[in-house]
């Protein structure tokens, strides 16, 4: 299935900060040196492993998407096309990485145990192997269902997630929690067990977090929510087509198709998606067949709404379409409700 992918990490200027200073961190915790080797799993355009090799470290990238390791290996990152597993374990040699890192990637895993026991394989006996997924607790409290998708196999608690990590002999000993980065991120810190002392503090207050809002009762809520949300999504955009208002959509991630789909909002509604990616521009919304259009497009002819589909990049993207908003343009955000806000950020109820 991954191929071929239609994302580059490096497009996203807070994804780039984020990982500069996620190289930053673990370069300093560990005290990184020339000789020391970090693996990154699924290095999509070898951004992180970039900022990595900036602080000295040896880096290797694995990336099955050969368009998008040809970004990373024209960049000077050493990438293995192909899937993490046995195979890439023999290429790395057992406990040669100092750091292994899988962003956005352990929810993609189908086997899990597998996978896993691979990471064991490949860490030094001092080694860290650090992942980030987005957090089952923030999907539930933001609503974003949107983001249940073929892709995504897992919605990980940690407390579940740590104990899957003691089957393999890895500790999770630190979390982080990264509100803005897709929507609530946790990133977690492994290390072969008793290598390194646990902070338990930090994992507690995520564990009882679990415990309290991602219970069953958590999962029903959400449930009748999602329906709710729909009539109330659909009735914003109705009513402002009612109105003669043009309308369009602002990125089309993976998740506009499921949101798009859910609430059958098609070109009634909507009249392009704009992304930055060359690879989607041209191409079309699944089953809702709206067409993916460049930016420019926008800039050109300014709709009256532009609905935020890339909301996880929310800061970024309003900072960059000031223009569009002080002509008089307006975004929705879908979540946690469906809201508009105008130039000054206000929200405006009325629709
Ligand atoms: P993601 O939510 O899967 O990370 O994908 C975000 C999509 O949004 C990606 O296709 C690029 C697009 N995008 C824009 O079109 N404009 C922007 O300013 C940003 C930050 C992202």
């Amino acid at each position: 299935m991954y191929d071929e992918y239609a994302f580059l990490t490096g497009t996203a200027q807070t994804s780039l900060l984020h990982f500069d200073e996620y190289a930053d961190q673990l370069t300093n915790r560990l005290s990184l040196g020339s000789r020391d080797l970090v693996v990154d799993i699924g290095s999509n355009d070898g951004t992180l492993l970039q900022a990595f090799k900036s602080h000295g470290a040896r880096v290797l990238g694995i990336e099955p998407a050969q368009n998008v390791a040809k970004h990373a290996i024209a960049a000077g990152i050493e990438t293995l096309v192909e899937y993490f597993g046995p195979g890439t374990v023999n290429a790395i040699g057992l406990g040669n990485a100092k750091v292994v890192t899988a962003n956005n990637v352990v929810s993609h895993v189908a086997d899990l145990s597998g996978f896993l026991d691979s990471v064991a394989r490949v860490l030094n006996p001092s080694g860290i192997f650090a992942f980030e997924v987005p957090w089952v607790v923030d999907v539930l409290r933001h609503h974003s269902f949107d983001i249940v998708y073929h892709e995504h196999l897992s919605y990980f608690g940690f407390k579940p997630l740590s104990r899957l990590l003691q089957k393999h002999k890895l500790d999770l000993i630190d979390l982080q929690y990264f509100p803005n980065i897709h929507g609530g991120t946790l990133r977690g810190l492994a290390a072969h067990s008793k290598s390194y002392p646990t902070r338990e503090a930090s994992l507690n207050r995520i564990f009882s977090d679990e415990e309290s809002q991602a219970d069953l009762l958590s999962l029903q809520k959400f449930a009748t929510f999602v329906l709710e949300y729909r009539t109330k999504l659909v009735s914003m955009l109705r009513n402002l087509k009612r109105d003669g208002k043009r309308i369009v959509g602002y990125g089309a991630p993976a998740k506009a198709t499921i949101l798009l789909n859910f609430c059958s909002i098609d070109r009634s509604i909507l009249d392009y998606v704009t992304d930055t990616t060359p690879l989607k521009q041209g191409k079309f919304i699944p089953g809702v067949r709206v067409p993916v259009v460049p930016p420019v497009r926008m800039h050109e002819s300014p709709p009256d709404y532009a609905l935020l589909l890339a909301w996880n990049f929310k800061d970024e993207i309003i900072q960059k379409e000031q223009g569009f908003l002080r002509s008089g343009g307006k975004f929705i955000l879908p979540f946690p409700e469906p809201t508009i806000v105008g130039p000054d950020q206000s929200a405006e109820k009325n629709y």
